[in-house]
């Protein structure tokens, strides 16, 4: 079901994209139906230009033949397509599950507009528990750890894949973090980012233009 519902809400998507965009593309499983989707768009007469947030991205754009650019100074990314683990009533998103957040932030900041799709399992009132993934340089990274989880006074994991930590595309470490109460994200993505180690954080405020949830097969705009 859930993976149905990630399909509607990707091919859902497609009417954001016209032929000569440029398309900043988001990562994770969402992200894969939205990039076969698009993928099968593409003609003579149907172009576009995608900027990937992953080197998982970049290997899927391959896939499906989907040209990429480089984000050079001058690019003008028309829409970001990209998908969420937490989503707040108010549009504020906590992303970073698959631990592309800082390319993902990146390509958001400079695009002109990001749409974010997912499905109803994202949505805060169905989360559990709140995770926030914090990309760390690997170098005393136990040191910025501790730092993190007393800043937060949560549980800081150092994310591992197998038996090693798992390394981000930037060449660092994430560790997640299990918030019993966020707080005012903003507040808390600043003071997180003037700690000495940390790169970047999973929160995502005020970047949401639209934010598409496909629920049961349905797929409404829920911001
Ligand atoms: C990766 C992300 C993804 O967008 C997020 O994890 C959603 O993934 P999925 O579509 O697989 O649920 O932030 O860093």
């Amino acid at each position: 079901m859930a993976e149905m519902d990630k399909k509607k809400v990707a091919e859902a998507a497609l009417t954001q994209v016209e032929s000569g965009m440029v398309v900043g593309l988001g990562s994770g499983s969402t992200l894969a139906f939205f990039m076969e989707a698009l993928g099968e768009l593409i003609s003579d007469d149907f172009t576009v230009y995608g900027v990937p947030t992953s080197v998982k991205t970049e290997k899927l754009a391959s896939k499906y033949n989907i040209p990429l650019v480089e984000l050079t100074d001058d690019l003008v990314i028309d829409v970001t397509i990209d998908g969420a683990d937490h989503i707040y009533e108010d549009g504020s998103m906590i992303k970073g599950g698959g631990g592309s957040l800082v390319r993902e932030k990146i390509v958001a900041m400079h695009s002109q507009r990001n749409v974010y799709i997912s499905d109803a399992s994202k949505l805060s009132k169905h989360v559990a528990q709140v995770i926030l993934p914090v990309e760390i340089v690997p170098f005393g990274y136990k040191r910025t750890q501790l730092t993190v989880a007393n800043q937060l006074g949560a549980k800081a994991e150092l994310r591992m894949q197998g038996e090693d930590p798992f390394i981000s595309d930037n060449g660092n470490y994430i560790i997640d973090c299990y918030l019993n109460d966020t707080g005012l994200l903003n507040r808390v993505d600043r003071q997180l980012k003037l700690l000495t180690g940390v790169v970047e954080t999973g929160i995502f405020t005020d970047l949401a233009d639209e934010i598409l949830i496909a629920d049961n097969e349905e797929v409404y705009r829920y911001l």
